[in-house]
């Protein structure tokens, strides 16, 4: 993002568990702030140093430990690449339960440390369930060794899955055990063009219906977003003619076990939604080949890419009821408009995409230059919009260092008591006291 920097001098890249403990209790020892770092792609300033913590690179933890192809279990360090791993497992016809735009740089501790949500959840589940066990070093260089690969194991709490999503407040991931489902034997993909965001909801409900099983992906992309991502080189652009009129766009991916099937389903789908009386969308343009399915899938996967190449980017990751996504994002616009800050100087595109079978919109404002008074205009304003939907502040993305302050519109003060609990009986110092201040700089300021 480059919103955030911190002025450290140090970077460690430790090669073994037992390096991440020696790190982690010495600065224990000395009250040394640490950043834990994996592919430094999260979104929200969570691995980057923003005073002049020590930062601890995972990166040369990248070996597999294990992979058995007959249950799809691989055990992974923490520092792999998740787009290496998806490689690996591919030639035993195996992928991986997650996929998201920063595949090429992302590592699977940091997915796991943010809980990336990303552009197969609807399929495969969150990694709450895809994750079967976690190596840990905690702060005081203790190594918690719940690296198993049972399916199921009730032997009490289920400790490992406090440290998913917990963005390195709790410890350091350094091992990864996850169940990879297997590869489809087809996959396919199309783009419809909606002539109103209206349809959006019934269009979702119809390919449910109609594709049920062999759905993979419904990701929604509106016109600013499709124009930034074309403009910016993200994929090849639909025709003049397809595109006309068109207020937004979805992206239907399905992943099956016979191409024959699959392709029948699509193109019945297709042929009903096209000719039924009031129909859904304007056309849809269905990848004929793999070249093609990348390029449908770039239009979407790049709209990060496009946006921070237009300018600079103002995120919102969150999750709101589906039928108010348009409403949030013209909202958005029109209170930038009445503060008098939507021209050239200031913001210049207002859009929303993501990730509609989740509720969950990405709604970015992007703007020539970050701005005291675009921020103003943007918070709390949006909060509150979450708020009253009770809906989430970061719906995928984590609280990192951005967020923390806005914590508590998505979480009550018995929730962040407890968060707070949890967190202190894990910083203990030796006197049994609460230590503050370590590990990932500012924490939420609640959960300190
Ligand atoms: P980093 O950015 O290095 O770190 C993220 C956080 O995790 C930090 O707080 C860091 O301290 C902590 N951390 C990292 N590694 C560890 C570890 N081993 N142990 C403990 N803590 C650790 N997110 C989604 O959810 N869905 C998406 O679809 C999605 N798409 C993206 C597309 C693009 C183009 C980009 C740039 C980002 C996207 N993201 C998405 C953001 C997402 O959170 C990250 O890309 C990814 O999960 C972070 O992994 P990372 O290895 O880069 O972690
Ligand atoms: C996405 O869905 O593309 C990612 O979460 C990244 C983003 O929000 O830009
Ligand atoms: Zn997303």
């Amino acid at each position: 993002m480059g919103r955030f920097r911190g002025s450290s001098t140090t970077v460690l890249k430790p090669k073994t568990t037992k390096q991440v403990s020696e790190i982690l209790k010495w600065c224990n020892e000395r009250r040394i702030g640490v950043v834990p770092q994996g592919g430094n792609t999260g979104l929200v300033g969570g691995s980057v140093p923003v005073k002049d913590e020590l930062v601890l690179s995972l990166s040369n933890m990248n070996q597999v430990r294990e992979f058995d192809p007959v249950s799809g279990i691989l055990v992974a360090d923490a520092g792999c690449i998740l787009q290496t791993l998806t490689d690996y497992v591919a030639p035993h016809n195996h992928i991986m339960p997650i996929d998201l735009g920063a595949k090429g740089s992302c590592q699977i501790g940091g997915n796991v440390a943010t809980n990336a949500g990303g552009l197969r959840l609807l399929r495969y589940g969150s990694l709450h369930g895809t994750v079967l066990g976690l190596e840990v070093v905690l702060p005081d260089g203790t190594v918690l060794d719940q690296l198993t690969t049972l399916r199921k194991d009730n032997t009490g709490y289920d400790i490992k899955q406090l440290f998913i999503g917990a963005e390195g407040t709790l410890g350091v991931i350094t091992g990864v055990s996850i169940l990879t489902p297997p590869a489809p034997q087809a996959s396919n993909n199309v783009i419809l063009v909606l002539p109103s965001f209206q349809n959006v909801l019934p269009l979702y409900q119809t390919v449910k219906r109609q594709l049920s099983e062999i759905l993979s992906a419904f990701e929604f992309i509106d016109r600013t977003a499709y124009d930034l991502a074309v403009k910016h080189g993200q994929g090849r652009a639909l025709s003049d003619e397809d595109i006309e009129g068109a207020e937004c766009f979805v992206l239907v991916e399905t992943s099956g076990g016979k191409r024959e099937h699959d392709e029948e389903k699509l193109n019945t789908l297709l042929e009903n939604l096209l000719e039924a009386e009031n129909p859904l969308i304007n056309t849809g343009v269905l990848s004929q080949n793999p070249a093609q399915f990348s390029s449908l899938w770039a239009l979407r996967e790049g709209v990060t890419e496009a946006v921070s190449k237009e300018g600079k980017p103002y995120k919102y990751d969150i999750s709101v009821p589906l039928s108010s996504f348009k409403e949030v994002v013209d909202n958005t616009r029109e209170h930038l408009r009445s503060k008098g800050l939507l021209h050239d100087k200031a913001v210049k595109h207002v859009l929303g995409y993501g990730h509609v079978g989740d509720g969950n919109l990405h709604l970015n404002i992007v703007a020539d230059s970050y701005l005291p008074e675009i921020q103003d205009a943007l918070e709390p304003y949006i909060y509150e919009v979450v708020s009253s939907y009770r809906g989430s502040v970061s719906a995928e993305h984590g609280i990192g260092y951005q967020k923390t302050h806005a914590l508590h519109y998505s979480k009550d003060e018995a929730s962040i008591a407890l968060m707070k609990k949890i967190k202190n009986a894990i910083f203990q110092d030796e006197n049994g006291l609460p230590v503050k201040f370590f590990i990932q700089k500012d924490i939420p300021q609640e959960i300190q």
